[in-house]
């Protein structure tokens, strides 16, 4: 299944998904990479594997974020992507875009959800005084990561961790996390998709 991915940054999620795509029976195949920030290291990494990856600039669109929104969501379609991973997209995304991929687009946040939706999860977890963290791949609604959860990656928290050793042991468990549940989604979802 053709499947685009977008980032804002680093793009290591964004990297794991690709490699194992490079599996030959893994469900999917990357058609697109698309970033909002055309300073996101994530796009010379898709590049450096042959991936078309372009940046579309929020920025021009001012205070029109629909019209960024609809934007991608042409290049989207003509590169004839069916699905959309969502890998550090650090925007909000607006209700069209929603709509228009409804059911068909997937976000990895770091935290157990519904625990800590939103920004620095590590540190909320930490300071919350929990035994456990992870992150959760979930389809993307309307509200800021909700929707309904695909799979979700546990860690046990350490008494001497901060936020940067908690994301640091997280984030291989996140790329395993994100390619599995694709993998699933993909596969339980086949007759709709
Ligand atoms: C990851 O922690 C992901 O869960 C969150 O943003 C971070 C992106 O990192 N949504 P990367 O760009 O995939 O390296």
């Amino acid at each position: 299944l053709p499947i685009a991915i977008l980032i804002s940054g680093r793009g290591s999620n964004m990297e794991a998904l690709l490699n194992a795509c490079d599996a030959p029976d893994y469900p999917a195949e990357v058609v697109a990479v698309l970033s909002n920030n055309p300073d996101a290291a994530g796009l010379d990494i898709a590049r450096a594997k042959g991936i078309p990856a372009h940046a579309i600039d929020h920025r021009p669109f001012r205070q029109d974020r629909e019209s960024h929104e609809r934007a991608m969501d042409r290049a989207l379609r003509e590169a004839g992507a069916r699905i959309i991973c969502l890998a550090g997209y650090m925007r909000v995304l607006t209700p069209f875009f929603v709509k228009a991929w409804s059911g068909r687009m997937l976000n990895i946040h770091p935290s157990l959800l519904p625990k800590y939706p939103g920004l620095h999860t590590h540190q909320r977890a930490l300071d919350s005084g929990d035994t456990t963290h992870g992150a959760t791949v979930h389809l993307v609604t309307s509200g800021v990561d909700e929707g309904p959860v695909i799979a979700q990656a546990r860690i046990n928290i350490r008494p001497d961790d901060t936020a940067e050793t908690l994301s640091e042991r997280l984030l291989p468990k996140e790329h395993a996390l994100y390619q599995d549940a694709l993998r699933q989604f993909i596969t339980d979802q086949a007759s709709v998709l």
